[in-house]
């Protein structure tokens, strides 16, 4: 087991914590705004869907052991004697099957919380934990063409915008373009000593 529900990921502003049942108003408020879902898959949220979420990601994605699975932490701010404060959005990494050894990160912040680097500060240490423990060659993003500061997050972590694919998908109701950026490891190694 890599990452089990004891641990916990620290940033020097944030905590990446598993989800807990007490999380549920704080997803809500999240996962019910319109903004928040403008270039997800998802829509905004009834309580019981974000009740339903919240299960699946306590019970599924709280936990990293093997290729194929997914891990999913609440980002909370960290208050300046170091304990665990408010939940402010959510950012995951999926560790994909296969001998490519690639992860993809995401992640999700409260737009009261935007714009302070906060989605930034909680992904790098996925990245870290993606080309460190768990030995990956390529970790990537993707994102909807329209979500320049979803494009600006993985800038700002180093990756390269990869592709621009127009089109391709169909997303609650209308052809929308796909981004890819992505780093390799040796690049990050290289980024982290210069
Ligand atoms: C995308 C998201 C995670 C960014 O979170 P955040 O904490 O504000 O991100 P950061 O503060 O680390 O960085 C955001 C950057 O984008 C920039 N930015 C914000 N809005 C922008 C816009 N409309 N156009 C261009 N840049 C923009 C910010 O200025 C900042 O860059 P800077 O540090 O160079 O000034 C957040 O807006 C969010 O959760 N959106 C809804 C869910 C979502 O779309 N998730 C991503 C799916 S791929």
């Amino acid at each position: 087991m890599i990452i089990d529900r004891t641990r916990v990921l620290h940033t020097p502003r944030l905590v990446l914590r598993p989800f807990e049942p007490g999380d549920l108003d704080a997803l809500h408020a999240i996962r019910s705004r319109e903004d928040v879902n403008r270039y997800l898959y998802d829509r905004p949220m009834s309580r019981e869907d974000a009740a339903a979420k919240l299960s699946e990601r306590i019970e599924r994605y709280s936990t990293l052991a093997q290729p194929g699975d997914t891990l999913l932490l609440a980002v909370a701010l960290r208050a300046p004697g170091g304990e665990v404060g408010e939940l402010i959005g959510d950012v995951n990494l999926h560790w994909q099957h296969g001998e490519h050894r690639q992860a993809e990160v995401g992640y999700v912040l409260h737009p009261d919380h935007a714009g302070r680097g906060f989605a930034t500060e909680a992904t790098r240490p996925l990245i870290e934990l993606a080309f460190g423990e768990l030995g990956v060659h390529r970790v990537y993003g993707r994102l909807d063409g329209r979500n320049a500061a979803s494009a600006r997050v993985l800038e700002k972590l180093g990756m390269r915008r990869e592709a621009h694919l127009r089109e391709n998908e169909y997303v609650k109701g209308e052809w929308t373009d796909e981004v890819v950026y992505a780093v390799l490891a040796r690049e990050w190694e290289t980024a982290v000593l210069t």
